[in-house]
């Protein structure tokens, strides 16, 4: 495991935006695996930005997001979708083809599983897998108990989640119950990991996740058993544990 200390929340998204393109630039078929929330927009427009400059290219890049609500399309402002079109996919030369996100109005939950962990499969797994962390410790949408063995799958989401994500949405009572999401094995199956974290309310996550237990209370967690994980987090992320 690596960490990187940022000094704000603009050092972060250049650093985690340096790790990324460092990806692409070594291997520019790569298959990236995205974040939605709060934590990477900052990382996205500094990609945005080296894009524009001509440093980075991404014609050959594929990405594979995370997760999705269930029950909102794509047109939602507030689906995963019409993120990473905003935060990304409309900025840079990604091919439309190239991006794949769960389809959140398909309800059979099992049908839209199996089909997207072939898409991962089909593109030959996950390069790079950014991560952020929530403050209960869950990465993508695996809520504290999911089993680590999970591949894609259909959540319900936590109190506290839907709790936390209302920020986005106009009342409580709009914020999606359900969610399909990659699961922890899809994550730790992917090559490399960069995990992006901060502000205060994720150190206590971020502590238990790297020096707890081992443990599906703590889905983070399971990534003290990956290979190849980066973490770049500022100093409050890091406040509650000597790293
Ligand atoms: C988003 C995702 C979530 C978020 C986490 C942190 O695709 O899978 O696990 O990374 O909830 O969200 P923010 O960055 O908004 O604090």
């Amino acid at each position: 495991m690596r960490v990187y200390k940022a000094v704000d929340y603009n050092d972060l998204s250049r650093k985690a935006a340096n790790i990324i393109s460092a990806q692409i630039i070594m291997k520019p078929d790569a298959v990236l695996g995205m974040a939605t929330g709060s934590s990477p927009i900052g990382t996205y427009k500094q990609l945005v930005e080296w894009y524009k400059k001509g440093d980075l290219d991404f014609s050959e890049i594929k990405t594979i997001n995370l997760d999705e609500y269930m029950g909102i399309g794509p047109e939602n402002e507030q689906s995963y979708h019409f993120y990473m079109r905003t935060n990304l996919f409309d900025h840079v030369n990604i091919k439309p083809e190239n991006t794949f996100i769960p389809d959140g109005l398909e309800e059979d939950g099992e049908k839209e599983c199996a089909r997207y962990d072939e898409v991962i499969n089909s593109c030959g797994g996950i390069d790079l897998q950014l991560l952020g962390i929530g403050g209960n410790g869950h990465i993508g949408f695996n809520e504290p108990g999911t089993s680590f063995g999970k591949t894609t799958h259909q959540v319900a989401l936590s109190e506290s989640t839907i709790e936390a994500n209302s920020r986005f949405f106009s009342s409580i009572d709009e914020v999606p119950k359900y969610a399909y999401s990659m699961g922890i094995k899809n994550i730790m199956q992917a090559k490399n990991i960069l995990l992006i974290a901060s502000g205060i309310n994720k150190a206590e996550a971020l502590q238990k996740a790297f020096f707890g237990p081992i443990t599906p209370a703590v889905p983070a967690s399971i990534l003290q058993l990956h290979n190849n994980v980066t973490i770049v987090a500022d100093e409050d992320a890091l406040s509650a544990a000597k790293w």
